[in-house]
């Protein structure tokens, strides 16, 4: 529920690697230049179905937000879009134009638009605030737009602390998704040895006590919570580098090493609705069916993705991805 596909090349190379595995994702929009009008949305989603070819997949749509975004605007995209992406500027990768400041007054028109045409607003929710206290400095935020628009589903994105799980079974229209790094690794995996460029993400990774309540949620699959791999593909050379993009590509391997995840947990039962009821029922969606069969055995992860690092590149995980039915 929280997936980037890119443009051009990249699109053409890692679509086809989600729609292998999944019945739909959640499109973020953070393109250069952002997907901000009825004609890009369109154009776009035609690239996706186009880059994934005969597989059945479902690209939910999303645009970036715009304050300046109108009633009338919205009702005649309401039909092509699943949701609306609020990226603070400058927060992460391509976002220089998102939201300065969060003034009630100037997002009400547009905020109370959007709940009564009834589209979920996706947040990434961090100030600019030293890294690691960026999520919980921004917590605030969600209060106050949750309490200022109650009929607005909001989604806090790729979330990572205690504080969030917190305020997420705080407030009744708060919703999140969690990533499957962030409930893989800490910052010690990151930094702690060897900086490690593939781990490195936006939010960044946190503290133990951060991913345990992260994975007390969605082991149990908290019907609020679901799951979004923030796959965020960038090109082996923009990772290994003095400045290395932030975003972690877990497409291909995130429901194997889920599956790994909730067995060591004893958790399989709620892996289905961690990964795909809980957001049919947040989003109202119905996907088209399409079944995945997982077996236990040794995968080999690839070390490339075409020109893309996955997550644990090299390494093995224990379950298999075998076959796919429609
Ligand atoms: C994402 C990207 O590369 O687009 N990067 C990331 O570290 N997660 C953007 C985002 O979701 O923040
Ligand atoms: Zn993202």
């Amino acid at each position: 529920m929280h997936l980037h596909l890119r443009d051009g090349e990249m699109l053409d190379s890692v679509a086809p690697l989600s729609a292998k595995y999944f019945s739909g994702a959640i499109i973020m929009p953070n393109l250069i230049p952002p997907v901000t009008d009825k004609d890009m949305l369109i154009s776009y989603r035609d690239r996706i179905y186009n880059a994934i070819g005969d597989e059945v997949f479902e690209p939910y749509m999303t645009l970036f937000f715009k304050t300046d975004y109108d009633y009338d605007f919205l009702k005649s995209i309401r039909d092509d879009l699943t949701a609306i992406k609020l990226y603070p500027a400058g927060i992460t990768t391509n976002s220089e134009s998102g939201v300065e400041g969060f003034d009630i007054d100037e997002l009400k028109p547009i905020l109370d638009t959007m709940s009564e045409l009834g589209i979920p607003l996706c947040i990434h929710g961090e100030s600019n605030g030293f890294v690691m206290d960026r999520e919980a400095e921004f917590i605030p935020i969600y209060e106050k737009l949750a309490t200022a628009f109650p009929n607005l589903k909001i989604i806090m994105e790729h979330i990572t602390t205690a504080k969030s799980v917190e305020a997420l079974e705080k407030y009744e229209n708060l919703y999140a998704t969690i990533t499957l790094h962030h409930l893989m690794i800490t910052l010690d995996d990151v930094a702690g040895g060897m900086l490690k460029p593939h781990l490195f993400c936006k939010p960044i990774a946190k503290r133990p006590e951060d991913r345990e309540a992260l994975l007390r949620v969605a082991l149990s699959a908290h019907p609020k919570v679901m799951f979004g791999s923030d796959s965020a593909p960038h090109p082996k050379h923009t990772k290994e580098a003095p400045g290395c993009a932030a975003g972690i590509f877990t497409a291909p391997i995130a429901l194997p090493l889920l599956t790994e995840l909730f067995e060591k947990h004893n958790s399989l039962d709620n892996l289905q609705n961690f990964v795909s009821t809980n957001a049919q029922k947040i989003y109202n969606i119905t996907p088209t069916k399409k079944q995945v069969v997982l077996e236990k055995g040794d995968m080999d992860i690839p070390l490339l993705y075409g020109d893309v690092v996955p997550m644990m590149a090299g390494k093995k995980c224990s379950w298999n991805l075998i076959t796919l039915r429609a």
